[in-house]
């Protein structure tokens, strides 16, 4: 019998972080490596962000705030999602939360128990997974097209849907494909909830690095379609690139928020007080950096896609959203050499000293993440090496006679 609890064998470690561990433990051997593995902004946290946090301490602002946080920032929530989406939402409707994580662990932990079957998509980000499975709800996923760029699609759901269905978990945009759902996909789901008195919980955590300019107003369309059913996890972590602050926020009906408040009041109570300063200072102050960094983050994009598939070796989508590129890595894959895209990922980190993040950590084998949330040398010399790596494998070797 295990020394620890049955939850405990239902969970794995996130195979995204064991890609930092394994990077991290190469580069304090004194190795230098090509990180395109990192799930977070290479920029700083922008200088009126930190200001504001250091004000907050010279003011001793340091001391327990309300467990669902400062009534100025959960309206500052509030306001910005009023002024990017239009939809209204109470003060009462907001909980502040330790990242976008906890904001979709309390969300798991308070809609789903054992015998509810949640419905989320593949490729998808596993910690959606790994939370309902803490909730000892059932994960059934639900898998996207490839050759649709992984576009999230209503039908696939809907045809998965149970009497035992009770909610379905949607990231978009999405890691680790930064393909999206469009807002009349999502009607058809929201209606489809509305009927069936389901939840539909949306992960918005890379709301703000969409490029291309499409529609996506999911908080109006949940607003419309299955008011009462819908619930928002965002972030403060990748927009204002603050991974390290701890910052993110559940909008939901005053019901759920209340019941996330009681179970985060008996986990880790407010987030830190200064965090909450500079995030207040995040939401309120100038969109400005926001706007630069996605800016240049779409430049990286179109660099790195360009590098990497111009030799036909690699192929992907150019991702109209995020700071991730889902490379097609199959044609380095044979049941002699490489088998996995684990396989691919472990011997670029072996040979070529570039990290990057393996398909099967998304729970779609064939292909790697590539993050180019680096500078521009950065993405130039890992392309370099990847295709060179490549050419290589797929170069028949000449026979001397
Ligand atoms: C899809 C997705 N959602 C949520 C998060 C949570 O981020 P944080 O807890 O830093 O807000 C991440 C972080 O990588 C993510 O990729």
């Amino acid at each position: 019998m295990s020394r620890l609890a049955a939850r405990t064998g239902r969970i794995a470690t996130s195979p995204t972080m064991m890609v930092t561990a394994a990077v991290d433990q190469l580069k304090r051997q004194g190795i230098a490596i090509v990180d395109l593995g990192a799930g977070e902004p290479d920029f700083p946290t922008p200088g009126p962000i930190n200001a504001a946090a250091r004000a907050a301490i010279d003011r001793d602002f340091t001391k327990y705030t309300p467990v669902a946080g400062t009534l100025d920032l959960r309206r500052a929530v509030a306001r910005r999602y009023e002024l990017d989406y239009g939809v209204r939402y109470q003060e009462s409707q907001v909980i502040i939360t330790a990242g976008g994580k906890q904001a979709l662990f309390n969300t798991a932990m308070a809609l789903f128990g054992p015998g509810d079957e949640v419905l989320l998509h593949t490729p998808g980000w596993p910690t959606l997974s790994e939370q309902v499975k803490l909730a000892e709800a059932t994960p059934v996923f639900v898998r996207m097209r490839a050759e649709d760029g992984c576009t999230i699609a209503a039908r696939p759901f809907l045809d998965a849907l149970t009497p035992r269905t009770r909610g379905i978990v949607l990231n978009s945009p999405c890691n680790p494909t930064g393909a999206m759902i469009s807002e009349g996909e999502l009607t058809l789901l929201a209606q489809e909830a509305a009927r069936r008195d389901i939840w539909i919980v949306i992960d918005l955590c890379y709301e703000k690095l969409i490029f291309a300019p499409v529609p996506h107003n999911l908080p109006r369309v949940l607003e419309t379609h299955c008011p009462g059913l819908g619930v928002i996890c965002g972030s403060a972590s990748k927009a204002y690139a603050m991974t390290g602050w701890r910052c993110g926020w559940t909008i939901a009906p005053a019901d759920v928020v209340a019941a996330e408040s009681a179970l985060q009041s008996h986990a880790t109570s407010n987030v830190a007080s200064i965090t909450q300063a500079a995030a207040l200072e995040a939401l309120t102050g100038s969109q400005q950096p926001v706007a630069e960094m996605r800016d240049e983050y779409q430049r990286r994009r179109d660099a790195v896609h360009g590098w990497l598939t111009k030799d036909g070796y690699f192929s992907a989508e150019l991702p109209p959203a995020t700071f991730y590129l889902w490379l097609d890595v199959s044609r380095l894959l044979s049941a002699e050499g490489l088998r996995t895209s684990n396989d691919v990922a472990r011997v670029l980190l072996d040979e070529v000293r570039v990290a990057v993040t393996p398909g099967e950590a998304f729970d779609a084998p064939g292909f790697v993440r590539i993050s180019f949330a680096a500078s521009l040398d950065i993405l130039r010399e890992g392309s370099d090496r990847l295709v060179a790596f490549a050419r290589q494998r797929l170069t028949p070797p000449v026979v001397s006679r």
